[in-house]
Protein backbone atom coordinates (compact mmCIF):
# COMPACT_ATOMS: atom_id res chain seq x y z
CA UNK A 1 0.00 0.00 0.00
CA UNK A 2 1.69 3.24 -0.93
CA UNK A 3 2.52 5.24 2.07
CA UNK A 4 0.68 8.12 2.97
CA UNK A 5 2.49 11.85 1.70
CA UNK A 6 3.38 13.97 4.58
CA UNK A 7 4.62 17.45 4.74
CA UNK A 8 8.21 15.86 4.99
CA UNK A 9 7.84 14.75 1.87
CA UNK A 10 6.91 18.29 0.28
CA UNK A 11 9.73 20.29 -2.17
CA UNK A 12 11.24 23.21 0.75
CA UNK A 13 9.53 26.45 -0.28
CA UNK A 14 12.11 29.07 -1.66
CA UNK A 15 13.69 31.41 0.97
CA UNK A 16 14.41 33.79 -1.70
CA UNK A 17 12.97 34.63 -5.12
CA UNK A 18 12.60 36.91 -8.31
CA UNK A 19 9.22 37.90 -9.79
CA UNK A 20 9.35 38.58 -14.01
CA UNK A 21 12.83 40.35 -15.58
CA UNK A 22 14.45 42.74 -13.38
CA UNK A 23 17.48 44.65 -14.67
CA UNK A 24 20.15 42.80 -13.43
CA UNK A 25 22.58 45.85 -13.24
CA UNK A 26 20.32 47.85 -11.02
CA UNK A 27 19.69 45.56 -8.68
CA UNK A 28 21.25 42.35 -6.99
CA UNK A 29 19.48 39.09 -7.54
CA UNK A 30 20.84 35.85 -5.50
CA UNK A 31 21.91 33.13 -7.80
CA UNK A 32 19.96 30.76 -5.93
CA UNK A 33 16.65 32.90 -5.86
CA UNK A 34 14.06 30.88 -7.14
CA UNK A 35 11.93 32.64 -10.39
CA UNK A 36 8.87 33.26 -10.43
CA UNK A 37 6.36 34.04 -13.07
CA UNK A 38 3.54 33.52 -15.52
CA UNK A 39 5.59 34.04 -18.33
CA UNK A 40 8.37 32.00 -18.10
CA UNK A 41 7.08 28.35 -18.76
CA UNK A 42 8.25 25.84 -16.21
CA UNK A 43 8.37 28.86 -12.99
CA UNK A 44 6.99 28.72 -9.76
CA UNK A 45 3.82 31.22 -9.71
CA UNK A 46 3.40 33.70 -6.50
CA UNK A 47 0.10 32.67 -5.86
CA UNK A 48 1.34 28.96 -4.48
CA UNK A 49 4.17 30.24 -2.42
CA UNK A 50 2.97 29.71 0.76
CA UNK A 51 2.58 32.62 3.31
CA UNK A 52 5.21 33.85 5.25
CA UNK A 53 7.60 31.88 3.64
CA UNK A 54 10.37 34.33 1.75
CA UNK A 55 13.34 36.13 3.32
CA UNK A 56 14.12 38.29 0.23
CA UNK A 57 11.98 38.95 -2.86
CA UNK A 58 12.63 40.97 -6.18
CA UNK A 59 9.90 42.37 -8.23
CA UNK A 60 10.15 43.60 -11.63
CA UNK A 61 6.71 45.69 -11.79
CA UNK A 62 4.32 44.55 -14.03
CA UNK A 63 2.82 47.65 -16.26
CA UNK A 64 -0.91 47.31 -15.52
CA UNK A 65 -2.12 48.34 -11.93
CA UNK A 66 -4.46 45.70 -10.89
CA UNK A 67 -1.98 42.86 -11.97
CA UNK A 68 0.56 44.65 -10.16
CA UNK A 69 -1.36 45.38 -6.53
CA UNK A 70 -2.16 41.70 -7.22
CA UNK A 71 1.89 40.92 -7.51
CA UNK A 72 2.45 43.04 -4.24
CA UNK A 73 -0.19 42.22 -2.19
CA UNK A 74 1.06 38.47 -3.80
CA UNK A 75 4.93 39.43 -2.84
CA UNK A 76 3.80 40.64 0.81
CA UNK A 77 1.80 37.92 1.67
CA UNK A 78 4.90 35.40 0.55
CA UNK A 79 7.20 36.96 2.40
CA UNK A 80 7.67 36.84 6.82
CA UNK A 81 7.68 39.39 8.64
CA UNK A 82 10.80 41.68 8.73
CA UNK A 83 11.79 40.06 4.90
CA UNK A 84 12.45 42.86 2.25
CA UNK A 85 11.14 43.71 -0.38
CA UNK A 86 12.36 45.22 -3.41
CA UNK A 87 10.65 46.51 -6.63
CA UNK A 88 11.32 48.14 -9.85
CA UNK A 89 9.02 49.93 -12.32
CA UNK A 90 9.95 52.29 -14.90
CA UNK A 91 8.62 55.76 -14.09
CA UNK A 92 5.88 55.46 -16.99
CA UNK A 93 5.19 52.05 -16.72
CA UNK A 94 3.50 51.86 -13.51
CA UNK A 95 7.09 52.97 -11.54
CA UNK A 96 6.04 56.58 -10.84
CA UNK A 97 2.49 54.48 -8.85
CA UNK A 98 4.77 52.23 -6.88
CA UNK A 99 5.74 54.03 -4.00
CA UNK A 100 1.75 55.12 -3.23
CA UNK A 101 0.79 51.62 -3.71
CA UNK A 102 2.99 50.03 -0.92
CA UNK A 103 2.11 52.65 1.23
CA UNK A 104 -1.13 51.46 0.63
CA UNK A 105 -0.87 48.07 1.83
CA UNK A 106 1.05 49.92 5.07
CA UNK A 107 4.59 49.51 4.24
CA UNK A 108 7.32 52.13 4.95
CA UNK A 109 8.99 52.55 1.53
CA UNK A 110 12.49 53.54 0.98
CA UNK A 111 12.74 54.91 -2.99
CA UNK A 112 15.68 55.38 -5.25
CA UNK A 113 15.79 56.64 -8.81
CA UNK A 114 18.61 54.45 -11.39
CA UNK A 115 18.29 55.01 -15.42
CA UNK A 116 14.56 56.27 -15.48
CA UNK A 117 13.50 52.56 -13.27
CA UNK A 118 12.02 53.89 -9.86
CA UNK A 119 13.63 51.25 -6.84
CA UNK A 120 11.48 50.75 -4.01
CA UNK A 121 12.79 48.97 -1.16
CA UNK A 122 10.26 47.90 2.23
CA UNK A 123 10.70 45.76 5.31
CA UNK A 124 7.55 43.81 4.81
CA UNK A 125 5.36 45.19 8.02
CA UNK A 126 3.66 42.16 10.80
CA UNK A 127 0.19 43.39 9.65
CA UNK A 128 -0.04 44.56 5.99
CA UNK A 129 -3.61 46.44 5.06
CA UNK A 130 -5.75 45.24 2.04
CA UNK A 131 -3.94 42.35 0.67
CA UNK A 132 -7.04 40.36 0.01
CA UNK A 133 -8.36 43.17 -1.74
CA UNK A 134 -5.74 43.47 -4.34
CA UNK A 135 -5.54 39.69 -4.65
CA UNK A 136 -9.50 39.46 -5.02
CA UNK A 137 -9.11 42.32 -8.14
CA UNK A 138 -6.53 40.49 -9.36
CA UNK A 139 -7.40 36.75 -9.24
CA UNK A 140 -9.56 34.69 -12.53
CA UNK A 141 -12.51 35.87 -13.47
CA UNK A 142 -15.95 35.16 -15.39
CA UNK A 143 -15.84 38.55 -17.38
CA UNK A 144 -19.55 38.40 -18.61
CA UNK A 145 -19.26 40.92 -21.37
CA UNK A 146 -17.29 38.89 -23.56
CA UNK A 147 -18.53 35.21 -21.84
CA UNK A 148 -14.23 34.50 -20.82
CA UNK A 149 -12.42 33.07 -17.63
CA UNK A 150 -9.75 36.04 -17.93
CA UNK A 151 -7.28 37.55 -15.54
CA UNK A 152 -6.23 41.01 -15.83
CA UNK A 153 -2.48 41.00 -16.83
CA UNK A 154 -3.61 38.43 -19.91
CA UNK A 155 -3.43 40.08 -23.21
CA UNK A 156 -6.54 42.23 -24.04
CA UNK A 157 -7.91 40.14 -21.07
CA UNK A 158 -11.27 42.10 -20.61
CA UNK A 159 -11.89 42.77 -24.42
CA UNK A 160 -12.25 40.88 -27.73
CA UNK A 161 -8.87 42.44 -29.91
CA UNK A 162 -10.13 43.55 -33.17
CA UNK A 163 -7.48 41.40 -34.96
CA UNK A 164 -8.76 38.21 -33.71
CA UNK A 165 -12.46 39.14 -34.33
CA UNK A 166 -11.56 39.86 -37.88
CA UNK A 167 -9.82 35.99 -37.99
CA UNK A 168 -12.91 34.27 -36.25
CA UNK A 169 -15.15 36.12 -39.14
CA UNK A 170 -12.84 34.86 -41.96
CA UNK A 171 -11.49 31.78 -40.59
CA UNK A 172 -12.20 28.70 -42.86
CA UNK A 173 -13.61 24.91 -41.74
CA UNK A 174 -9.89 23.83 -41.41
CA UNK A 175 -9.21 20.02 -41.15
CA UNK A 176 -6.59 17.67 -39.44
CA UNK A 177 -3.62 18.44 -37.03
CA UNK A 178 -2.98 21.84 -36.02
CA UNK A 179 -1.93 24.85 -33.67
CA UNK A 180 -3.01 27.98 -32.17
CA UNK A 181 0.58 30.02 -31.28
CA UNK A 182 0.01 32.26 -28.68
CA UNK A 183 -3.57 31.60 -28.43
CA UNK A 184 -4.20 33.67 -25.39
CA UNK A 185 -7.98 33.23 -23.91
CA UNK A 186 -8.59 30.66 -26.79
CA UNK A 187 -10.96 32.79 -29.00
CA UNK A 188 -9.69 32.05 -32.21
CA UNK A 189 -9.19 28.47 -31.17
CA UNK A 190 -12.77 28.30 -30.08
CA UNK A 191 -13.54 29.32 -33.36
CA UNK A 192 -11.18 26.75 -35.16
CA UNK A 193 -13.06 23.85 -33.41
CA UNK A 194 -16.37 25.01 -34.81
CA UNK A 195 -14.94 22.47 -37.68
CA UNK A 196 -15.82 19.13 -37.14
CA UNK A 197 -12.72 17.95 -39.63
CA UNK A 198 -10.36 19.35 -37.08
CA UNK A 199 -9.35 16.58 -35.38
CA UNK A 200 -6.61 17.90 -32.42
CA UNK A 201 -5.72 21.80 -32.08
CA UNK A 202 -2.73 22.10 -29.88
CA UNK A 203 -2.75 26.12 -28.10
CA UNK A 204 0.69 27.26 -27.21
CA UNK A 205 0.63 29.98 -25.40
CA UNK A 206 3.59 31.59 -22.81
CA UNK A 207 1.43 33.51 -20.08
CA UNK A 208 0.08 30.50 -17.63
CA UNK A 209 -2.85 32.57 -16.90
CA UNK A 210 -4.18 32.30 -20.11
CA UNK A 211 -3.43 28.86 -20.31
CA UNK A 212 -5.41 28.15 -17.28
CA UNK A 213 -8.06 30.56 -18.30
CA UNK A 214 -8.34 29.00 -22.07
CA UNK A 215 -8.83 25.67 -20.13
CA UNK A 216 -11.92 26.40 -18.98
CA UNK A 217 -13.12 28.42 -22.34
CA UNK A 218 -11.68 26.00 -24.91
CA UNK A 219 -13.95 22.61 -23.04
CA UNK A 220 -13.59 20.40 -26.76
CA UNK A 221 -11.85 17.05 -26.37
CA UNK A 222 -9.89 18.00 -29.02
CA UNK A 223 -8.04 20.76 -27.33
CA UNK A 224 -4.49 20.08 -26.02
CA UNK A 225 -2.68 22.85 -23.94
CA UNK A 226 0.90 23.97 -23.87
CA UNK A 227 2.75 26.27 -21.77
CA UNK A 228 5.15 26.85 -24.10
CA UNK A 229 7.28 29.50 -25.97
CA UNK A 230 5.86 29.14 -29.31
CA UNK A 231 9.54 29.65 -31.23
CA UNK A 232 10.64 26.22 -29.18
CA UNK A 233 7.70 23.96 -30.08
CA UNK A 234 9.01 20.26 -30.96
CA UNK A 235 5.78 19.75 -33.13
CA UNK A 236 5.48 18.79 -36.71
CA UNK A 237 3.44 18.32 -39.49
CA UNK A 238 1.13 19.91 -38.87
CA UNK A 239 -2.16 20.38 -41.15
CA UNK A 240 -2.60 24.27 -40.16
CA UNK A 241 -1.68 27.08 -38.01
CA UNK A 242 -3.48 30.04 -37.06
CA UNK A 243 -2.07 33.39 -35.14
CA UNK A 244 -2.22 36.67 -33.98
CA UNK A 245 1.02 37.05 -33.12
CA UNK A 246 2.29 38.84 -29.87
CA UNK A 247 4.40 42.37 -30.40
CA UNK A 248 5.30 42.43 -26.97
CA UNK A 249 7.76 40.35 -24.62
CA UNK A 250 7.48 40.94 -21.07
CA UNK A 251 5.86 44.35 -21.43
CA UNK A 252 9.18 45.56 -23.99
CA UNK A 253 7.95 46.17 -27.48
CA UNK A 254 9.51 43.41 -29.74
CA UNK A 255 8.99 42.90 -33.70
CA UNK A 256 10.95 40.44 -33.93
CA UNK A 257 8.39 38.43 -32.13
CA UNK A 258 5.87 37.82 -35.05
CA UNK A 259 8.98 37.17 -37.21
CA UNK A 260 10.10 34.36 -35.11
CA UNK A 261 6.59 33.09 -34.87
CA UNK A 262 5.84 32.99 -38.92
CA UNK A 263 9.42 31.10 -38.76
CA UNK A 264 8.31 28.45 -35.95
CA UNK A 265 4.94 28.12 -38.00
CA UNK A 266 6.72 27.12 -41.29
CA UNK A 267 8.59 24.60 -39.38
CA UNK A 268 5.93 23.40 -38.03
CA UNK A 269 3.45 22.55 -40.67
CA UNK A 270 3.61 19.73 -43.66
CA UNK A 271 4.09 20.67 -47.24
CA UNK A 272 1.12 22.32 -48.40
CA UNK A 273 -0.07 23.09 -44.97
CA UNK A 274 -1.68 26.16 -44.34
CA UNK A 275 -0.70 29.22 -42.05
CA UNK A 276 -3.47 32.51 -41.51
CA UNK A 277 -2.19 35.29 -39.17
CA UNK A 278 -4.06 38.42 -38.56
CA UNK A 279 -1.72 41.28 -37.39
CA UNK A 280 -1.57 45.06 -37.87
CA UNK A 281 -1.33 45.82 -41.21
CA UNK A 282 1.84 48.11 -40.23
CA UNK A 283 4.10 45.11 -38.94
CA UNK A 284 6.66 44.18 -41.15
CA UNK A 285 5.15 40.55 -41.74
CA UNK A 286 5.27 40.15 -45.24
CA UNK A 287 8.83 39.75 -46.37
CA UNK A 288 9.53 36.91 -42.91
CA UNK A 289 6.09 35.06 -44.81
CA UNK A 290 7.69 35.46 -48.39
CA UNK A 291 10.75 33.65 -47.01
CA UNK A 292 9.78 31.20 -45.01
CA UNK A 293 6.43 29.86 -47.12
CA UNK A 294 5.91 29.43 -51.05
CA UNK A 295 3.01 31.44 -51.45
CA UNK A 296 1.24 34.33 -49.28
CA UNK A 297 -1.79 35.95 -50.18
CA UNK A 298 -3.40 38.84 -48.72
CA UNK A 299 -6.57 37.59 -47.82
CA UNK A 300 -8.71 40.41 -45.99
CA UNK A 301 -7.94 44.24 -45.02
CA UNK A 302 -9.72 45.95 -43.02
CA UNK A 303 -9.98 48.69 -40.33
CA UNK A 304 -5.99 48.43 -39.81
CA UNK A 305 -5.65 44.86 -40.15
CA UNK A 306 -4.69 41.83 -42.68
CA UNK A 307 -5.02 38.35 -42.54
CA UNK A 308 -2.38 36.59 -44.53
CA UNK A 309 -2.80 33.03 -46.33
CA UNK A 310 0.91 31.50 -46.20
CA UNK A 311 1.34 28.02 -47.78
CA UNK A 312 4.51 25.82 -47.71
C1 LIG B 1 -1.83 39.31 -29.82
S1 LIG B 1 -2.10 38.13 -28.52
C2 LIG B 1 -3.30 37.04 -29.23
C3 LIG B 1 -4.06 36.28 -28.18
C4 LIG B 1 -5.22 35.41 -28.68
N1 LIG B 1 -4.81 34.50 -29.72
C5 LIG B 1 -6.31 36.26 -29.21
O1 LIG B 1 -6.58 36.10 -30.39
O2 LIG B 1 -6.91 37.06 -28.50
C6 LIG B 1 -0.60 37.24 -28.55
C7 LIG B 1 -0.48 36.15 -27.48
O3 LIG B 1 0.81 35.56 -27.60
C8 LIG B 1 1.31 35.26 -26.31
N2 LIG B 1 2.77 35.15 -26.41
C9 LIG B 1 3.69 36.14 -26.35
N3 LIG B 1 4.92 35.66 -26.56
C10 LIG B 1 4.77 34.33 -26.76
C11 LIG B 1 5.68 33.27 -27.03
N4 LIG B 1 6.98 33.51 -27.16
N5 LIG B 1 5.18 32.01 -27.17
C12 LIG B 1 3.84 31.78 -27.02
N6 LIG B 1 2.95 32.74 -26.77
C13 LIG B 1 3.40 33.99 -26.66
C14 LIG B 1 0.81 36.41 -25.46
O4 LIG B 1 0.79 36.07 -24.07
C15 LIG B 1 -0.59 36.66 -26.04
O5 LIG B 1 -1.55 35.89 -25.37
Amino acid sequence: MARPVTNNDLPEPPRTAVYGAPPLDLVDVPPDAAQLSPLRPGSQAIEALPDGALDDLVVAAPPGSIERRFVLAHALRALRPGGTLTVLGAKDKGGGRLRGELEGFGCEVAERFKARQRLCTVTRPPTPQGLDEAIAEGSPVLVEKIGLQSQPGIFSWNRIDPGSALLVRHLPAFAGHGADLGAGLGILSRAVLASPKVEALTLIEIDRRAVDAAKLNVTDPRARFNWADARETKLTELDFVVTNPPFHAEGIEDRGLGQAFIASAARMLRRSGTLLLVANRHMPYEAALRTAFRSVETRVEEAGYKIFEARK
